[in-house]
């Protein structure tokens, strides 16, 4: 997807994507798709569409055209579905339409740094099941993170400045050994900010998740578990980031197994060797549940230091919205108000709120065969099911921060906590 798309087939996209099951975007998308010439996409749109609705005779009718190579509607015999939208004309009139303010009173200056890339996060998924261990290479840097000024600075006090000043670092005796473990509520940005910092450092980005290292096929594990070192030897410098690294120390009690105890000894053995005699490896890790961490794993040299990650202030969900509503057609968006409404809410939370928003619009559209611009009678509809997902994670990192912050180690959730008693969604 080189080419940008238009508004249209992104917001059909994305109501795709917000809702897998609903066969009746899926269908909408493939229109769409014939009509932008791609017969092929929408073949898969459609197939995926008469899984889900076998008798649908707009779904069939598509297929056959899409087949057909997607010639235009009167060369086919069946009538076309949908008939009284014409997609093409509605998206032109919508780009002809006098464009009325997108954001009603602007808050804040526009955010001077691009928005986050499409979700990379899932680069590193395989067909097989097995980890492809991909790298990337982040154009994201610090700045392109919203809000989290204080995992900001933890980063740069921890890892950026030492890192930049080898002299100083000599000088203090200061060691790369050790890595830091970012943790906190999902979807709030630990994956976000490790690519940040590579991208930050000039540096490659290897994803790796801990269960698909302790998943590797039994009895190669141990050798893919060295390629995965060494690939990141070999691309150095390289943040080698370990997601779910709570799952090490659940297998490791779960079972007695042989096999997973030596992938799990190897597994520490090689963090360890990371930083004594490897510069240009460096270990970030992330995880919803650091209680859970193995104590192996939070021993010096390894992941012994922790950065919580918290959901999103108002600064930064005002930049997550903009990003989100970049392609959109909205207008009158009223951003501040929206920004108040979702505290609490996740960067992923604020993402789907937006999508909630376009799906509305968009079967508002597919119902009364015209297509008009969002607004935000749509963003209150949406958020009137939207809640903050973190709601779960704050109930149980609570009890910990109360009862279980031995030796300090939660100081910053009960800091969190006393800073945010009363507030709501937490
Ligand atoms: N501070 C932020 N600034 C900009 N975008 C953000 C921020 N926090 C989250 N996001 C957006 O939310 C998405 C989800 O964040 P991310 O995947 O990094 O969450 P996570 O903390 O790793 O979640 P999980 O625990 O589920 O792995 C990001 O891809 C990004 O688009
Ligand atoms: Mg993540």
């Amino acid at each position: 997807m080189a080419d940008p798309e238009s508004p249209l087939l992104h917001a059909l996209r994305q109501a795709v994507r917000s809702a897998p099951e609903q066969a009746e975007f899926r269908v909408a998308l493939a229109e769409a798709l014939i009509n932008a010439g791609d017969a092929d996409g929408a073949i898969v749109e459609l197939g995926e569409a008469l899984r889900l609705a076998p008798d649908s005779v707009p779904a069939r009718q598509l297929m056959l055209r899409a087949l057909s190579g997607g010639t235009p509607a009167e060369s086919v015999p069946a009538e076309k579905p949908d008939a009284g939208f014409d997609w093409p004309t509605a998206e032109a009139e919508l780009r002809d339409v006098a464009p009325p303010p997108r954001f009603t009173p602007a808050p804040a200056p526009p955010p001077a740094v691009p928005a986050p890339p499409p979700a990379a996060d899932d680069a590193r998924e395989d067909p097989r099941g097995a980890p492809a261990h991909e790298v990337e290479r982040p154009a994201l840097t610090l700045a392109d993170v919203g809000g989290l000024s204080d995992v900001k600075d933890r980063l740069q006090a921890a890892f950026l400045a030492p890192l930049r000043n080898p002299e100083l670092r000599r000088l203090y005796g200061k060691s790369l050994r050790g890595g830091l473990l970012l943790y906190g509520p999902p979807g709030c940005g630990k994956t976000f900010v490790a690519r940040a910092v590579a991208g930050e450092l000039g540096a490659s980005f290897v994803s790796v998740g801990i269960a698909d290292v302790l998943d590797m096929w039994i009895g190669s594990s141990e050798r893919n578990l060295s390629e995965l070192f060494q690939l990141a030897r070999r691309q150095a410098p390289c943040v080698l980031f370990f997601d779910e690294v709570d799952a090490l120390g659940q297998r490791r009690s779960q079972t007695r197994n042989s096999t997973m105890r030596t992938t799990v000894n190897q597994f520490l053995a090689e963090l360890d060797s990371v930083g004594s005699d490897n510069e240009g490896v460096f270990v970030l890790g992330a995880t919803n549940a650091p209680w859970d961490v193995d104590p192996a794993l939070r021993r010096p040299g390894r992941f012994d230091r922790t950065v919580l990650v918290l959901p999103p202030d108002a600064e930064a969900r005002a930049e997550i919205l903009r990003y989100h509503l970049r392609d959109r057609p909205i207008a009158g968006v009223d951003l501040a108000s929206l920004v108040e409404r979702t505290d609490g809410f996740s960067g992923a939370d604020v993402a789907h709120l937006c999508e909630s928003a376009a799906e509305i619009a968009l079967m508002d559209a597919v119902r009364s065969g015209e297509a008009r611009l969002m607004g935000m009678p749509d963003f209150d509809a949406a958020l009137e099911d939207a809640r903050p997902s973190t709601g779960p994670w704050f109930d149980a990192a609570r009890s910990v921060a109360l009862f279980a912050n031995e030796g300090g180690a939660y100081d910053d959730l009960a800091a969190y906590f006393k800073s945010h008693k009363g507030t709501k969604g937490r």
